[in-house]
């Protein structure tokens, strides 16, 4: 974070250092691992036209609640509800909560493309679905292995949280972003241009309402809020740092619409070679780690393995700066609230991660015999946080705003004292007030089989 020394809270010097900083906790995993398999495994278009529907309604909202929060209070989750209204700290608390179950199973995946770095590197790359399945069903299914890459990727995160150097990352994600984009759009190219990939596209974008249920209704939205690391209290804690010059909603627009087409890219850079190779749309994780190492195979030994670095190289580190503000939420609260110091709360905190990563990791392999409601340890962690925790954050955080928090508070937020212009303020309370906590409840119950 570039930040003004000396003023009585550091600040971002740049829109761009802001917004770099947002989009990096925004993109990461969740665009490229999590939405394709989503997609393949929920029925394609519907999914995805329902996801759009969430973040058009409930991102951009959502997500300048959360910013105008943060700015207001400089204050991180759980200190900015305690100071505006102590009846919501539960708030900031469950944001922890759901920070620390992603971290849970987040550092796990992040292994994964930590090791296909290495992989794609020594050429294990195979457009036959057979053999790229056991590549992945090897790695994860394995014990030493995933652990070994989960502590490799884990460390990362310990050593740059400690130091309090994650501005050195975010710097360093100003290139990698632009370079991430031009990757995705050279595989898009590749792709799309595989014999049979436009029914893969066709599955993407063409929806078949027959597929909707509560269920992948519910996956869509916490997809949204996951991608968009809204719900818990991330977007609070990155506002709190912004100065009272900077226009949210601006960045509200901004933020959304990078991480959105990083998912749909990804998206269409996965599913129509997908359905090209007659690989399983349907396969969970791994799709990411089975399909690219695909489309790659089709670019030739050496310009396979070129892009296959530089791809695993960006995936990891669009997880790391995702990661990074995960962590950063857990920490700042045991220093902030349960007076620990940095080393203690980052040692503390990543030990109990890492036990829980372990859980997570043989949850794919000899303990996939091990489930609660269909699901293994892996999946329940990722359905808990994302389905649950961050929708009932989301409902929260856009009620105190539309209703307790005070109508002309908030637009003098929002419009910087009267100095920015939202023509379309009164629409956004509405949306604050009634249909996004309505929407996330509605969605929420029927997906968990209440309604
Ligand atoms: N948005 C991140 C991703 O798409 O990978 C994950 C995430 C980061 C979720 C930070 C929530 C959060 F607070």
């Amino acid at each position: 974070m570039e930040q003004h020394k000396g003023s009585a809270r550091d600040q971002f010097v740049s829109k761009l250092g802001f917004i770099f900083a947002a989009a990096g906790s925004a993109v990461g995993l969740g665009n490229i691992w999590r939405f394709p398999y989503l997609a393949g495994r929920h029925g394609g278009g519907a999914f995805v036209l329902f996801y759009l529907i969430c973040i058009i309604v409930i991102g951009f909202g959502l997500m300048l609640a959360e910013f105008a929060v943060g700015r207001h209070t400089q204050l991180s989750s759980v200190d900015a509800f305690k100071k505006l209204d102590r009846r919501f700290t539960f708030v900031g608390a469950m944001g922890v909560l759901a920070a620390f179950v992603i971290m849970g199973y987040y550092p796990v995946v992040g292994g994964w493309s930590v090791a296909y770095i290495f992989k794609t590197i020594m050429g294990q790359l195979s457009t036959d679905a057979a053999v790229m399945e056991q590549t992945f069903g090897s790695l994860v299914g394995g014990i030493a292995s995933p652990i070994f890459w989960t502590v490799v990727y884990l460390l990362a995160n310990v050593v740059i949280v400690i130091k309090g150097i994650s501005d050195g990352i975010e710097k360093a994600s100003k290139v990698m972003m632009p370079l991430l984009f031009i990757l995705l759009i050279i595989l898009v190219v590749r792709s799309l241009t595989l014999p049979g990939a436009m029914e893969g596209l066709k599955y993407l974008f063409v929806p078949d309402f027959s597929k909707l249920t509560g269920d992948v209704l519910l996956a869509a939205l916490g997809q949204a809020f996951f991608s968009l690391s809204l719900g818990m209290g991330c977007m609070i804690t990155y506002a709190s740092y912004l100065s009272k010059k900077e226009n949210l909603v601006q960045s509200a627009i901004i933020v959304p619409t990078m991480d959105t087409c990083v998912a749909l890219l990804a998206g269409v850079v996965i599913i129509p070679a997908t359905v090209a190779f007659g690989f399983d749309l349907g396969q969970g994780p791994g799709l990411v780690f089975v399909t690219v190492p695909a489309i790659l195979a089709t670019m030739g030994p050496v310009l396979g393995r070129i892009f296959g670095l530089t791809f695993f190289l960006l995936l990891s580190v669009a997880a790391l700066t995702s990661s990074l503000s995960l962590m950063e939420v857990v920490v700042s609260y045991l220093i902030d609230n349960r007076g620990w110091d940095r080393q203690k709360a980052v040692l503390g905190s990543s030990t109990a991660m890492f036990i829980i990563c372990i859980a997570a990791s043989l949850s794919m392999g000899i303990w996939s015999g091990f489930t609660i409601g269909g699901m293994n340890i892996f999946d329940l962690l990722d359905w808990f946080a994302n389905n649950v925790l961050l929708p009932l954050g989301g409902i929260f955080i856009t009620l105190y705003v539309g209703w307790f928090w005070g109508v002309d508070k908030v637009r003098d937020e929002i419009t910087n004292n009267g100095e920015v212009r939202f023509a379309l303020f009164n629409v956004w309370i509405f949306l604050c007030r009634f249909v996004i906590p309505l929407i996330i409840a509605i969605v929420l119950l029927s997906g968990i089989g209440i309604i």
